[in-house]
């Protein structure tokens, strides 16, 4: 199973995902992955395009983020499905949709350029405002967070939901409680496979 957490900046997806990935460890061999990934074009764009002066051609950005999730899923995601692992990725190909769709390409060009990765089997939306993401202390924020694009990336976001591509989690609650509620629908997912 392929599993993927998705959410604004700051609304707590890597401390969710990673509790996840521990807690199913033992009963699902759950491993922990995330995006933009460790290989190299998710480093450039960690190290040199997230934190840069201004974000680059917008076509450029959701090409760059889709060649970087193919080399994920074919490095990362589909040898650890061939041992039996439980895939919970921290962002996936709807990260592309909400933040390049917020900055105005088309959502069916996305999916196009999207169409060589793995398709999730579950995606979890971790769901806080644009306000309290863009409230919460960070030392320096990316070129993605400002409030006006996070409150486009939400919207977006909130129309998959809609369309039940994913299932919303709201995490304006305390870690435990929204780890708590997380496993819950995952874990139900699960059974529902067994
Ligand atoms: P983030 O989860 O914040 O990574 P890190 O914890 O390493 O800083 O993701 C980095 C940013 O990249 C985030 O603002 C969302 C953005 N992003 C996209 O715009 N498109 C994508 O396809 C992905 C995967 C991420």
């Amino acid at each position: 199973m392929f599993i993927c957490i998705e959410g604004l900046d700051g609304c707590g997806k890597t401390t969710q995902a990673k509790l996840l990935a521990k807690k199913l460890r033992k009963s699902h061999n759950a491993v922990y992955t995330a995006e933009p990934s460790s290989g190299k074009i998710g480093t450039y764009i960690r190290k040199s395009y997230l934190y840069g002066e201004k974000r680059l051609s917008i076509v450029l950005e959701a090409l760059l983020f889709a060649a970087d999730r193919i080399e994920h899923v074919e490095n990362e995601v589909i040898p650890a499905l061939n041992e039996g692992c439980l895939v919970i990725s921290d962002r996936y190909v709807y990260s592309s949709l909400a933040y390049q769709g917020a900055a105005g390409l088309s959502l069916e060009w996305i999916e196009k350029v999207n169409a060589h990765a793995l398709q999730p089997d579950l995606a979890v939306f971790i769901d806080v405002t644009p306000e309290t993401v863009m409230n919460r202390l960070k030392p320096k924020k990316s070129v993605m967070e400002t409030l006006d694009t996070q409150k486009k990336v939400r919207e977006i976001y909130l129309k998959f939901v809609e369309d039940r591509r994913l299932t919303r989690i709201n995490g304006d609650k305390s870690e435990n409680e929204v780890a708590k509620e997380v496993c819950k629908v995952v874990t139900k997912f699960l059974d529902a496979f067994r």
